[in-house]
């Protein structure tokens, strides 16, 4: 009988190890003979430890699990005659496991996994992340197998037709950066993943790498074989732990497997991947700031243009992507573009991994086309805050992104329409406030958070995020709120024309949203309210 307790961070910071070790010594004891794989985690983070047994019907789940639940748990599972899936064993006592208290069902059948498009995450949660053969079984590497048999120009077209955008954040279409670095002039071409997941409220990079690492490096081969770079870093951060330690195992199966080195699967063709770990930096996730970073300089922001396309890591061309935009790539390939950019809204082709946290009551990794409305993924699929109080706000697209008040829970989950309601869906991080939130003080952290994590290359951000924390002090202390919340207004205008990058530029955004959609937080009367 096969086991599944997954071994990703979410489900080792609940007691994922101590279930798994239970699971091991109470099949000892009663006699059940098991094999445990530690997989990625399905996403349902509020039900790990999940842990799946493999029946002929399918994958049924429990959770989420303790180690006091484990040896009634087995004990059900001794004795599976319920289901009429074979002979009483075990003595015959136990409960049904159908009745069992933890008993969900078919996982596939989970209402908050059955609603989703998993064309990313399909395999993850699902397979063991360090098995090739269980990679291979679930449709990896056919992408792969379809780019080395395209010429670079075809590649790049496939990735254009996706309409696949950036889902680090800016939603820039990935395939004309490829064309970019594919004509840029260069004796040497380098291909790095941005996995420097510092979104609050994200973690679908992570999750990712943890459950189903080969499909971001068979991501990277093809980038490679589109553009004619034959090296590639993943740069990710020390935070990540038990990401990087399954990112650096995986590496050394697929190049013992010879599906990284000097003969990609015997086609002659050659590629191959180092892993670089950060040192905690939020800004080192911008891009110029983190190839500054890998070719070991402080991490700092470089002045764009040129663009790393043209001139990035070590002056070569460059096509840095985050985790997801590379990991979309093989499903292209393998699918073909069509099927890709049939899901969509609008310009915004494909999935987006939305990851829904913060006071939510059903928190986790939640794959959709794009175009879903906030509220449906609030309410509806996250199921309302966990306190149980009604939602207050709603910040979606990490520290610099908006706030989001009920009223807008309209808006379809899409770059356009985010944007034309002043906010962005940036990596798809969803931070949920119920009503004790005071906004102010969200205001306030903002630009506490851009002070500290400023690079200090440019003024708006640097000093501008420190006047800015002195401004909203005023404002809660309620000295001359009207005029401060003016000069606040006024700041924000200046840091987001301003800054030279993402961080001092969006981090009106949070401020502005804010200061917009709960006035009263503020002490300010509501703009018809005089
Ligand atoms: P950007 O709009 O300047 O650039 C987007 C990407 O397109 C970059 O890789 C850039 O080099 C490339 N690009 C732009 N024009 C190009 C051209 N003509 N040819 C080829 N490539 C071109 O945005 P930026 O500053 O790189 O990213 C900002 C975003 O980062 C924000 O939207 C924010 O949501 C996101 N972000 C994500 C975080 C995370 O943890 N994933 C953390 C912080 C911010
Ligand atoms: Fe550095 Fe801030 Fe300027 Fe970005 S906006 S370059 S983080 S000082």
């Amino acid at each position: 009988m096969r086991i599944f307790v997954p071994g990703d961070s979410g489900a080792l910071a609940v007691g994922a190890d101590a279930v798994a070790a239970a699971i091991t010594a109470e099949a000892a004891r009663q006699e059940l003979a098991v094999t445990l794989v530690r997989n990625g985690s399905r996403g349902l983070y509020w039900l790990e430890p999940l842990v799946e047994v493999e029946t002929p019907a399918g994958r049924i789940a429990f959770g989420p699990v303790a180690p006091s639940d484990v040896p009634e748990l087995v004990a059900a599972l001794a004795d599976p005659s319920p289901r009429g899936e074979g002979p009483p064993r075990g003595g015959g006592g136990a409960a049904p496991f159908t009745t069992h208290p933890l008993y969900l069902g078919l996982t596939e059948e989970i209402p908050f996994l059955k609603r989703q498009t998993r064309f990313t995450f399909a395999r993850c949660g699902v397979v063991d992340p360090l098995s090739l053969d269980d990679y291979k079984a679930a449709g990896g590497l056919k992408g792969l197998a379809a780019a080395l048999a395209l010429a670079p120009e075809a590649i790049v077209d496939q990735v254009t037709q996706s309409g696949l955008r950036g889902r680090g954040g800016a939603g820039f279409p990935t395939g004309i950066k490829w064309k970019t670095v594919l004509a840029a002039e260069g004796s040497r071409k380098f291909v790095v993943t941005n996995a420097d997941e510092g979104d609050s409220g994200t973690f679908a990079d992570r999750m990712l790498m943890e459950g189903d690492p080969l499909i971001l490096i068979e991501g990277m081969i093809i980038a490679g074989l589109a553009v004619g770079a034959s090296h590639g870093y993943i740069y990710s951060r020390s935070e990540y732990p038990h990401a990087n330690d399954v990112m650096a195992k995986a590496l050394a199966i697929a190049e013992r497997a010879g599906l990284l080195g000097t003969d990609i699967l015997g086609s002659g063709r050659s590629f191959s991947i180092e892993l670089r770990i950060g040192a905690g930096a939020y800004v080192c996730g911008e891009e110029t700031a983190l190839l500054e970073s890998i070719e070991g300089k402080r991490g700092q922001v470089r002045a764009k243009p040129p663009l790393p396309a043209i001139k990035g890591l070590f002056g070569a061309p460059t096509v840095i992507n985050n985790v997801l935009s590379l990991a979309s790539v093989p499903f292209i390939l393998a699918e073909g573009p069509a099927a890709f950019a049939a899901v969509g809204f609008g310009r915004s082709r494909g999935t987006m991994a939305v990851q829904l946290a913060g006071n939510i009551r059903h928190g986790g990794l939640f794959e959709t086309g794009f175009g879903i409305t906030l509220g449906a993924l609030v309410d509806d699929i996250g199921g309302g805050t966990a306190t149980g109080r009604p939602v207050k706000a709603v910040q979606v697209g990490g520290p610099l992104g908006a706030y989001f008040p009920p009223a807008l829970f309209d808006t379809p989950f899409d770059y356009e329409a985010f944007a034309a309601r002043d906010g962005l869906i940036g990596h798809g991080g969803i931070v949920v406030f119920d009503d004790t939130v005071e906004m102010a003080r969200q205001a306030r952290f903002a630009m506490e958070f851009c002070a500290i994590e400023s690079c200090g290359k440019c003024t708006p951000c640097r000093i501008g995020s420190t006047r800015g924390v002195e401004v909203v002090d005023r404002i809660i202390a309620g000295r001359d709120v009207d005029a401060n919340a003016a000069l606040l207004a006024d700041l924000c205008e200046t840091m987001k024309f301003g800054s030279l990058c993402a961080l001092g530029g969006f981090t009106p955004y949070p401020v502005m949203s804010a200061l917009t959609h709960f006035r009263e937080d503020f002490g300010l009367l509501p703009p018809n309210g005089r």
